[in-house]
């Protein structure tokens, strides 16, 4: 996927992220595409543990030798009404059980929100964001201040299902399920280029990877894709045993759809509300597309070439690091 430099500047980026395995795998691609400039990480609470979910997101860092060079912001550690709900049952750790000795990272003093307010306002309208977890974070920082929304270039969402399936619950995606108040807060909130990835139908249909592939690039040989394999191990195996066939890859075509737009086939205008007062459907994503007449709020993805995804996720498992400190398990 090479481009001449003059057509394809960098995108600067943050990721924001409730990190465990696709999330962590969304942060390589953030440090080691050509066109990514990673500028932080911002910490939300989701998947995993909060201290392991920082732990997961330095042991990326490390494996791709940039510990320390891209600093971790610990954020809200709960959502903004309800009590956290993990999914620990689907991930583990994060991991698949690496570990690094901790004392080699360190967690930025600034807090998330504070990050995201304050990178935005030095580079108004420059700085994308890709929100990979619930959305309390995003959510806090428009709150706080009304013009952060107008600040960022484009914001790319995973979260929700195109009026499809759930996965924490029949009619519910993880992320919106989690802090269902956030995702709604954040849709309303004049997001000037809102980008939605979904669960279903787009992640079941186009980036979940089969298990012969997903062996094929555990087998590159580079430390990226032992730790690939590696951590990924835990989730194929919850996503075959649900009826999934693969490893599923959400969050990384979250950050490759920003970075790469020329991998989205199809995509379209939609009213995107989020449900908070049913319990049956919490969180369920109710997208009105054209036929009701409604504003659109967001850009919702539909399909993407799911071919030139795979051969980015390659491309970037390929590439030789030197893990910063060593690694336990790798
Ligand atoms: C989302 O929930 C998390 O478990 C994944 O990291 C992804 O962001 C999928 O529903
Ligand atoms: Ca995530």
């Amino acid at each position: 996927m090479t481009v001449p430099a003059e057509t394809n500047p960098l995108v600067p980026v943050i990721i924001d992220t409730d990190t465990a395995q696709d999330d962590c795998i969304a942060i390589l691609i953030g440090l080691l595409d050509p066109r990514a400039d990673l500028l932080a990480i911002t910490m939300v609470a989701g998947n995993v543990g909060f201290e392991q979910q920082v732990a997961n997101a330095q042991l990326t860092l490390n494996v791709a030798g940039r510990l320390g060079r891209v600093p971790v912001h610990a954020g809200c550690r709960r959502p903004m009404l309800r009590d956290w709900v993990s999914a620990t049952d689907v991930h583990g750790d994060g991991s698949g059980g690496l570990s690094m000795e901790s004392t080699a990272a360190v967690v930025a003093d600034e807090h998330g929100v504070d990050a995201l307010l304050r990178i935005t306002a030095e580079r108004p309208g420059e700085v994308s964001i890709v929100a990979i977890g619930p959305l309390t974070n995003i959510a806090t920082a428009a709150v706080l201040d009304r013009d952060f929304a107008a600040r960022v270039k484009s914001l790319y969402v995973m979260g929700g299902s195109n009026n499809g399936r759930g996965n924490i619950t029949a009619s519910a995606e993880y992320n919106f399920y989690v802090d269902p108040e956030a995702a709604q807060i954040v849709l309303d909130a004049g997001f000037p280029d809102l980008h939605v990835i979904t669960w279903d139908p787009l992640t079941l249909r186009d980036v979940t990877i089969p298990r012969a592939d997903f062996d094929r690039l555990g087998d590159i040989g580079t430390p990226l894709a032992r730790f690939f394999h590696t951590m990924c191990a835990a989730t194929i195996d919850y996503d075959e045993s649900v009826g999934i066939d693969g490893s599923t890859h959400p969050d990384s075509l979250t950050i490759a759809a920003l970075l790469h737009p020329e991998l989205v086939l199809a995509e379209g205008g939609y009213r995107v509300d989020v449900e908070t007062a049913s319990d049956l459907t919490r969180g369920y994503s109710a997208m009105a597309w054209g036929k009701f007449g409604l504003v659109p709020n967001a850009t919702v993805v539909e399909a993407v070439d799911a071919a030139a995804f795979i051969a980015l996720l390659e491309d970037v498992l390929h590439t030789v690091t030197e893990p910063t400190v060593p690694i336990a398990g790798l």
